[in-house]
């Protein structure tokens, strides 16, 4: 099938590189020159693991462009913009704007939309454009997104005309929902906001454990998890959520349900529990290790979650603020993120060591769950991401440890 993608963000990038790569025809298109033009010279514009790997085998079958016209014959394009919030709910304008390009080019392919967006948005691009439209939302977490969007553990087609998505996605073998575009646009608002409410729960749990002496977050999440009914994923307790959607989608479909006069009140009370998260663990870090003025402080860690580099509202960067603001000097490793401004970037974490005393963990690289626990001699270790493998003794905090 011959198919468009119009925005070549996280989602788009993959989504056209996966289905390039199972034998369709690909038309990307992005507004941005300078991103078209660095991938059409090979230079992936994102850190996305098996991404270059599927556009390499995909050939001569995905290509790369800033001119609508080559949707012209497309039977399918996917949407793909950005859907930011603004005061009122979300900004569709990227939506709008990329939805009536298209329909001038193509007005017969089907318009399948995967930015999220909220109910009754894919009827109201319908009436716009004429189109037939099909909601199609994504589920994939950076750092995983080709896997996510190979072995996906549902398909959500929303829309009268649901064939087209549904042939494409059929390589997959995953289980198909074929249902209402408001049911599709629903469910991805849904399942972020419980995403976001099972980690900001245990979270919680987290702090309860911290005030008991033998307990541990993690023996509590796994004994909670190995309930089917609860489910293991998501009961990592940390810094809160961050990254491109859940503090997005949770505001969205808040503020969407307040504008018909629904009170999510669990979603509300997670938003401004997460908010207020960086504070609340740093204030515990200044209990233990006092005044932080003019002190060093190794962060390891700054893309929102491991294995990407995107720091979009990266609770990382959220910390070091606030570390910064209490007059500290922040040195930082990622094995991936080597630029930002405003704080020192060290090789390794061993030159981190060189140079701080206080030590906290802050996005959750597995590399740094292999950190030599020796090197930690000496210095105060608060690990937010209970990923060092060191002993509870050994740590002046971490995250839902109940000590003595
Ligand atoms: C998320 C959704 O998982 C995905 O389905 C959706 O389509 C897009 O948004 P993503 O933002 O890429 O994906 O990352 P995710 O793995 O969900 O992590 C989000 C945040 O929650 C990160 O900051 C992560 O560190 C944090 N997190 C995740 C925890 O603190 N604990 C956990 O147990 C899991």
């Amino acid at each position: 099938m011959k198919v468009g993608v119009v925005g070549l963000g996280y989602v788009g990038l993959v989504t056209a590189a996966v289905l390039a790569d199972k034998g369709n025809e690909v038309v990307g298109i992005d507004v941005s020159a300078d991103r078209i033009n660095d991938l059409n010279s090979h230079n992936l514009p994102i850190f996305e693991p098996e991404l270059e790997n599927r556009i390499q085998s995909a050939g001569s079958r995905l290509m790369f462009s800033t001119d609508y016209s080559y949707l012209a014959d497309c039977s399918g394009v996917f949407i793909c913009v950005p859907t930011p919030n603004n005061e009122s709910g979300i900004d569709l304008s990227f939506v709008v704007a990329a939805s009536r390009e298209v329909s001038e080019i193509a007005p017969g392919s089907a318009l399948i939309i995967k930015s999220t967006v909220i109910p009754g948005t894919a009827r109201f691009i319908g009436k716009l454009t004429g189109m037939a439209v099909i909601s199609n939302p994504e589920f994939t977490r950076e750092g995983s997104a080709v896997h996510d969007t190979e072995h996906p553990d549902r398909i959500v087609i929303g829309g009268d005309n649901p064939d087209i998505c549904n042939e494409l996605w059929k390589f997959t073998g995953s289980p198909v929902i074929i249902t209402t575009n408001e049911n599709a646009e629903l469910i991805k608002y849904a399942s972020n906001a419980f995403l976001a409410t099972k980690i900001t729960f245990i979270n919680q749990i987290a702090d309860l454990c911290e005030k008991i002496p033998g307990a541990d977050v993690k023996t509590v999440a796994l004994g909670m998890g190995l309930d089917h009914r609860i489910g293991k994923e998501f009961l990592k307790a940390g810094l809160g959520y961050g990254g491109s959607c859940f503090p997005k989608d949770t505001i969205a479909i808040n503020s969407f349900a307040k504008s018909k006069d629904v009170n999510l009140g669990i979603v509300d009370s997670v938003i401004r529990y997460n908010s207020e998260r960086i504070n609340q663990l740093v204030e515990k870090i200044v209990k233990i290790a006092g005044n932080l003025n003019g002190k060093n402080v190794c962060v390891l860690g700054l893309s929102f979650k491991d294995n990407t580099d995107d720091l979009r509202e990266s609770r990382s960067i959220a910390l070091i603020e606030n570390l910064s603001k209490r007059g500290a000097r922040i040195f930082a490793y990622d094995p991936v993120v080597k630029r930002y401004n405003g704080i020192i970037h060290m090789r390794n974490v061993e030159e981190c060591m060189e140079k701080c005393n206080i030590v906290i963990t802050a996005t959750e690289w597995e590399e740094f769950s292999r950190i030599d626990p020796s090197l930690f001699k000496g210095k105060m270790v608060f690990d937010l991401r209970r990923i060092l493998s060191i002993n509870a003794s050994d740590i002046a905090m971490g995250v839902g440890i109940g000590k003595d």
